[in-house]
C-alpha cells in the first residue's frame, strides 16, 4: 500500500507542484483544505480533501489520522504556529514517526533573525527538531517561479539595489526533492540547503524572463522608498510587504553553505533557460 502524505497549504504556489509530484510519485495524498472546489481545480480528484483550517485542531487531529508524512507549505507567518500544533498532536498520538517536511529558506540564519519572516522560519525550524517528530527541513533559494511576481501591469521592476546573486532553482526540481525526501531514510532529520545550478543576479534572471515571457519588457530597477510610497497610493497590502521583502534582500543577507543535500535529495539541475521552455506565455 503507498504512503499517505498529508500536504497542509496544498492549494498554494508551493503547494501544488509538491502535491502533483507526490502523486506522480505513487504517494496517496491527503490535502487540508480551506475551500474544496478550489483545491479540486487546481489538483483534481486523486487527492483525498479534508475541508478545514489549520488553526483549528479538531479539523487538524482529522487530518493527521493514519498519515505516514505532513508536508508544510504555508504562509510563512503561520509557520511555527502551524508546526507546534501538528508536532504535538503526533507526539501526543506517539506517533513521532510521521514524517515532517517543512519549507524553510536559504537566509534563515541566526544573523538575519532582526527580520520577521526570519524570525519565524527559524523559530518553526526549532519547534520543529525540538518536538522528537520525524522531519526534513528544506532551505531553497529563490525560485524562478516567483520571477512572474516581479511583473506587474506590464512592467518588470525590482525593488532596490539587489547586489546579491542568488542560485535560482525551479519550483519543480524542489517538488522532486520533498518528494524524493520521502522515499529515502537518509532524508530523516536533515536541514536540507537546496540551491538551483547556477547563480544570478534578480535582474539579469527577470531580464531572461521577461525576453521569454513579456518580450519587449525592461526590467527596471526602483528604490524601495519609491516601492513603498507606490503600495501606499495604490493601497496594496500585497504590494508593500513584497517591497519589504526586497529591502530585506538588498541588505544582502548571507546565506546558508550548500551542505551536500542533493546527494541525499537530488540535485535541482534546471536552469533558467531550460525553466523558461515550460512556462506558459
Ligand atoms: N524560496 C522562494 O522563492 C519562495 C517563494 C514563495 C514562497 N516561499 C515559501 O513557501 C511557503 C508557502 O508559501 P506560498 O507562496 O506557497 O503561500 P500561498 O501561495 O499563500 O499558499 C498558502 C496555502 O496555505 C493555505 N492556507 C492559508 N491559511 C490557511 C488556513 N488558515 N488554513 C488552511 N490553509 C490555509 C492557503 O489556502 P487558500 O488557498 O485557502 O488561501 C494556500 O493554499 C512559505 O514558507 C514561503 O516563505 C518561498
Amino acid at each position: 500500500m503507498s504512503k499517505t502524505i498529508l500536504v497542509i497549504g496544498a492549494a498554494g504556489f508551493v503547494g501544488v507542484p509538491v502535491t502533483k509530484q507526490l502523486l506522480a510519485d505513487g504517494f496517496s495524498v491527503r490535502a487540508l483544505v480551506r475551500n474544496a472546489k478550489k483545491a479540486r481545480q487546481l489538483l483534481g480528484d486523486q487527492v483525498e480533501y479534508i475541508i478545514g483550517d489549520f488553526a483549528d485542531k479538531a479539523a487538524l487531529e482529522k487530518a493527521l489520522t493514519g498519515v505516514d508524512g505532513v508536508n508544510l507549505s504555508v504562509p510563512w507567518q503561520f509557520e511555527a504556529a502551524v508546526v507546534r500544533d501538528v508536532t504535538s498532536i503526533l507526539a501526543a498520538k506517539g506517533r513521532k514517526n510521521v514524517r515532517v517536511t517543512h519549507i524553510s529558506g536559504t537566509t534563515a540564519l541566526p544573523e538575519n533573525r532582526w527580520y520577521p519572516m526570519i524570525d519565524e522560519k527559524l523559530k518553526a525550524e526549532e519547534v520543529l527538531k525540538q518536538s522528537g517528530v520525524a522531519y526534513t527541513i528544506f532551505r531553497p533559494s529563490w525560485f524562478m517561479d516567483a520571477l512572474a511576481l516581479f511583473v506587474r501591469d506590464g512592467r518588470a521592476t525590482i525593488f532596490g539595489k539587489q547586489s546579491q546573486p542568488y542560485y535560482f532553482l525551479s519550483l519543480a526540481d524542489f517538488a522532486r526533492a520533498v518528494s524524493k525526501s520521502y522515499q529515502t531514510e537518509a532524508a530523516v532529520n536533515q536541514t536540507c540547503i537546496i540551491n538551483g545550478p547556477k547563480a544570478m543576479l534578480m535582474q539579469d534572471a527577470l531580464q531572461q524572463y521577461c525576453d521569454v515571457v513579456h518580450p519587449g519588457v525592461k526590467a527596471a530597477t526602483m528604490p524601495t522608498w519609491f516601492g513603498k510610497m507606490l503600495a501606499a497610493m495604490l493601497k496594496s497590502e500585497s504590494m508593500k510587504d513584497f517591497v519589504k521583502m526586497m529591502a530585506y534582500f538588498e541588505k544582502s543577507p548571507k546565506v546558508s553553505a550548500p551542505n551536500g543535500a542533493e546527494k541525499i535529495v537530488g540535485a535541482s539541475t534546471t536552469t533558467l533557460q531550460e525553466w523558461l521552455k515550460t512556462v506558459k506565455k
